[in-house]
């Protein structure tokens, strides 16, 4: 099967993209793997036809806006993410009229028709420095109450507002799990992703990315890391260190959705040219601005 993808991918000139939760068969047969950001900007940026998105509706979805004209495609259609699905439109509209117009920032991990309402997107890896970038005062984040609790802490002055969103996989860590690890592993670095409660955060040695995780793993003077994120980070992890122990915290931390893709769905899609993202035009239109300056903005 893997052959069979090779050649298809050729004869249609497409790219695959790969996040860093998905399978490692996913993984291994990539173009490219990254961040939601790196992979956001690789979508914009390549010459090839076809984009397939091994990863969430929400990534292949900010792939289609930003590469209107390509051919995007989701292996697998129901592959979605549960905290861009806690926040809607017309909630967002609410929420934004109740607090009296603040500029709406949304996390990338967010429907297309909550960008279409957002003033700029953002992801993990640089929601510092977009919210920082803002002349505006008052800011509305969306969904992540946790990242964006985050935020508040690292841009002190500006007023900013939560929305009560959270992803179920990084929510589940806890402290006490994290200081179980500590006590097993006393020498180890802690690297978790901003996704993570604040107990978490606060007993970190590093806050990041997916792609901030794995380089700080991967430049940190230790042999020992207490990884806070989603367990498919190993793959990359271990691929690219020798002689580095990792230890996830909760012991599997697993994105289902992340895992829905298998090889199979992967050459299924390239095959059968599905499940095609499309999406309704005056959406995208609107969405484009927003994720446009997202990735115009630099990662911490
Ligand atoms: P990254 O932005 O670090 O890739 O994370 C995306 C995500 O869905 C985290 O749960
Ligand atoms: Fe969404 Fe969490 Fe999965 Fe990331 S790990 S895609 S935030 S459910």
């Amino acid at each position: 099967m893997k052959s069979e993808i090779e050649v298809l991918k050729k004869q249609k000139n497409a790219v695959i993209l790969a996040h860093y939760y998905e399978r490692s068969e996913i993984q291994e047969i990539a173009d490219f793997i990254g961040d939601s950001l790196a992979l956001a900007q690789i979508a914009k940026d390549t010459d090839a036809d076809m984009i397939v998105f091994c990863g969430v509706k929400f990534m292949a979805e900010t792939a289609k806006i930003l590469s209107p004209k390509k051919k995007v495609l989701l292996p697998v259609f129901d592959a979605g993410c549960p905290m861009a699905d806690m926040a809607t439109k017309e909630a967002v509209l609410k929420k934004k009229e109740e607090l009296g117009n603040p500029v709406v920032v949304s996390y990338v991990n967010t429907n297309a028709d909550v960008k279409s309402v957002s003033d700029i997107c953002c992801t993990s890896a640089n929601a510092v420095n977009v919210v920082q970038s803002l002349k505006e005062d008052k800011i509305l984040f969306v969904p992540d109450k946790n990242l964006g609790e985050y935020v508040k802490e690292n841009v002190k002055d500006k007023d900013v507002y939560l929305w009560d969103g959270y992803c179920p996989t990084h929510e589940l860590f806890s402290l006490k799990e994290l200081e179980n690890l500590k006590k097993e592993h006393p020498n180890a670095r802690v690297a978790v992703h901003p996704e993570s409660p604040k107990a978490v955060r606060d007993a970190a040695d590093f806050i990041g990315s997916t792609s901030g995780i794995i380089n700080y793993a991967q430049n940190e003077d230790a042999d020992e890391f207490i990884i806070g994120t989603e367990e498919g980070v190993l793959f990359e992890l271990k691929r690219t260190t020798t002689d580095k122990q990792f230890y996830i915290i909760g012991k599997s931390s697993i994105c289902e959705n992340m895992k829905k893709t298998k090889i199979e769905d992967l050459y299924n899609a390239l095959k059968l040219e599905r499940y095609e993202i499309t999406l309704d035009r005056e959406i995208m239109e609107k969405a484009y601005e927003p994720i446009k300056r997202m990735v115009e903005i630099k990662r911490v």
